[in-house]
């Protein structure tokens, strides 16, 4: 059995890595400061630590009193309007949490450090689908602290005896999601059509993105973590361009619903269309995801009919 060291491990995404390292007989350590994260998402089995990333001598306590065998460090400030409003605050938790989380690494000779990013380091990209070599231009505070945090695992890979990777995560739905994060329209849509509302688009609807199944990601981040040749940066997708009017239309079949849906102004500064090629993650460790949008929509929505 091995003890594995998980930062937000009461969020979303966390959440579900947790459930699926427990699942395997790891042992698990959550660290998590429940700014988003909830004791709710977290299973009984669990050894639950309250703290901050931005807090480095609570971090390094934490991390030297379990001596964990790898970190997996998904805590974040992950949304891109506060990170906007806040831009300092992102920094701290984004960029200096994952120093503090490093150093707490080197320092007890862990060997293993899997960290997420996101595809927000992309910005507007010209061709589909994006690789990793794809140029990184952010739009936002957020995925600027995301791209600095990345280069500083990259960075402790270079200098010291450990293994990182960055996982480019794509907009990730699935139950526990909340409203604000990168794929939150999906909880929106289901929330709005369960409650026999009719549902508002920003725009026309036309504009795509690529959304990945949270268990797909948990997988991934799994692979990235047993995975020893798993080194560097990675995006985690599903190379699927989907519109926000197919996606109400199969989130309206999961819901057993019509709807006409109200159209409004577009966000200004959206990018227009998004995909993620996954193959370099799929070369490393063969990881591929499973579920496909209707699978992962139908699973969403009778999670939130349940709710
Ligand atoms: N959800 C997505 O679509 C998406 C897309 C790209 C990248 N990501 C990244 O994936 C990771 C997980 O995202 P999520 O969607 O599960 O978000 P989330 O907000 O549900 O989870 C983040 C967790 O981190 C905790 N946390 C926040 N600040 C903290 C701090 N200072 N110290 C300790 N814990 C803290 C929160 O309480 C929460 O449990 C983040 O790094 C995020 O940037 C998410």
């Amino acid at each position: 059995m091995q003890t594995i060291f998980v930062t937000g491990g009461a969020g979303f995404i966390g959440s579900h890595v947790v459930e699926r390292l427990l699942a395997r007989g790891d042992k698990v350590v959550v660290y998590d400061n429940f700014t988003t994260g909830s004791y709710g998402n977290v299973p009984e089995d669990t050894v639950v630590v309250e703290g901050d990333i931005r807090d480095k001598e609570r971090t390094e306590n934490a991390v030297m009193r379990h001596q964990p065998d790898g970190i997996i460090h998904l805590a974040a400030q992950s949304k891109v309007g506060p990170s906007l409003e806040r831009p300092e605050e992102d920094l701290a938790v984004n960029i200096l949490g994952t120093v503090h989380l490093l150093e707490a690494a080197r320092k007890n000779g862990i060997r293993r450090f899997i960290s997420a990013s996101s595809a927000a380091v992309y910005g507007h990209a010209k061709i589909l689908p994006i690789t990793e070599s794809t140029d990184t231009e952010p739009l936002s505070p957020y995925g600027t602290s995301k791209l600095a945090a990345e280069q500083y695992i990259q960075s402790y890979a270079r200098l010291y005896p450990i293994r990182t990777a960055g996982l480019r995560f794509a907009n990730v739905y699935g139950p526990r999601q909340t409203i604000e994060t990168e794929a939150g329209v999906i909880t929106i849509f289901c929330e709005t059509l369960l409650s026999g509302k009719q549902p508002s688009i920003q725009g026309d609807g036309e504009q795509t993105r690529d959304f990945v199944y949270v268990k797909d990601v948990a997988e991934a981040v799994l692979e990235s973590l047993d995975n020893e040749s798993a080194q560097g940066i990675y995006n985690v997708s599903s190379d699927t361009e989907t519109s926000i009017n197919d996606l109400l239309l199969e989130l309206s079949r999961a819901a057993g619903r019509e709807f006409s849906p109200g159209y409004g102004a577009p966000r200004p500064g959206d990018i227009r269309h998004s995909s993620l090629s996954y193959k370099r993650l799929h070369k490393e460790t063969g990881w591929i995801p499973k579920v496909s949008l209707t699978e992962g929509l139908e699973k969403t929505m009778e999670y939130y009919k349940q709710k």
